[in-house]
């Protein structure tokens, strides 16, 4: 595919300034390799969902042919979303206890890494501040795109507080509807959906306060969506597919599987959940996908996911497009690219 491989070679581009940079800055040439090899891997082999979408939003909204300045600059802000994609799986993977991302282990396991990931992922995070600084600083919507990258950064901290908080405590009573909703809802739904879109639509110059509201309403929502197909794919996923190994059940996560086991079980089932959810070992958590399959929750999912779909593609219907409103193309082009996902 054409896009894919145009979008893959300007990270080669973006990796060698950034190179430029560290050297000229009197960094040893100790440092540029580590950093160099902490950039190829923690942005390799993913599905470039995100920062496909800033491009394809790009190009949908863009009232004329893209120049070539605007096809480089939609690229360069498509990778400004996987390199901070990058830096919050990095802490995520170490915080989860995750062992293999992408089909590789994961960067915090590699060898002499460890601890060290942490300050590899600010510097990831860092990144992204130099090049829009180097790229963008000239743009109408520079100080939006700032403000927007800060944004989600907190938002998805959030998301991660309210996750690791909610795992630790451990009480499945405490694992609500609502409480998934607003784990889901920050620590994924805003960086992966809302970001991307609202880039392209500041970057085109067609960002009005009333489309960017409709957007956020639609990707927030979608975002929540994915998640839940992430939670699904972490417990009944194929790895080899994956290229990761789930680890919610023993790390006492609050999904959406519980969520619906917490509602569906009757006493004998919550004792059971009580016992082996959040329990290290195969065996309790063979006992826990014994109950989820007990309850029907796959079957439940696979009919979810068609329902919830039909009324995403309704939500994007309703919406107004006139007077500044949001594209629909671009949000039924996000909600498509997701539609029954394996990985
Ligand atoms: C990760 O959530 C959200 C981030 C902020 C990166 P999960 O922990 O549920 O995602 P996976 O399953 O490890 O990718
Ligand atoms: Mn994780
Ligand atoms: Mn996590």
């Amino acid at each position: 595919m054409a896009a894919l491989e145009t979008f893959a070679a300007t990270r080669s581009k973006l990796f060698a300034e950034l190179q430029e940079d560290l050297k000229q800055r009197g960094n040893p040439s100790v440092n540029i390799s580590r950093f160099l090899d902490c950039l190829t891997a923690t942005t390799e082999g993913g599905k470039l969902n995100r920062g496909i979408t800033v491009v394809k939003a790009g190009y949908a909204l863009l009232p004329n042919p893209p120049t070539p300045q605007e096809h480089a600059h939609l690229r360069i802000l498509g990778w400004l979303v996987e390199l901070f994609q990058a830096a919050y799986l990095v802490w995520d993977d170490m915080m989860d206890g995750s062992e293999y991302r992408r089909g590789r282990p994961c960067w915090y396991k590699g060898e002499g890494v460890g601890l060290t990931a942490i300050n590899d992922a600010c510097m990831l995070k860092s990144c992204i501040f130099m090049l829009l600084r180097r790229h963008f600083r000239g743009h109408p919507e520079y100080a939006a795109f700032v403000e927007l990258f800060h944004e989600a950064a907190f938002r998805t901290e959030l998301g991660q507080l309210c996750d690791t908080t909610t795992a630790a405590s451990g009480q499945i009573q405490d694992m609500t509807a609502e409480r998934y909703e607003f784990i889901a809802r920050n620590k994924t739904a805003f960086y992966s959906f809302y970001l991307p879109v609202a880039l392209a639509m500041l970057y085109c110059g067609q960002a009005s306060e009333e489309g960017l509201g409709q957007a956020k309403s639609v990707l927030l929502d979608i975002g929540v969506y994915f998640q839940i197909q992430d939670d699904f794919l972490d417990v009944f996923g194929d790895p080899a597919v994956t290229g990761k190994v789930g680890t919610d059940i023993q790390g006492s996560k609050c999904t959406w599987l519980v969520v619906q086991a917490r509602e569906l079980s009757d006493v004998h089932q919550q004792q059971a959940l009580r016992e082996s959810y959040g329990q290290k070992g195969m065996d309790h958590e063979r006992r826990v996908k014994g109950i989820f399959s007990e309850l029907g929750i796959d079957v439940l999912y696979t009919d979810f996911e068609k329902r919830r779909l039909g009324e995403l593609q309704a939500q994007i219907n309703a919406l107004d497009e006139s007077r500044g409103g949001v594209k629909k193309a671009v949000l039924n082009m996000v909600l498509d690219s997701i539609q029954q996902r394996d990985k």
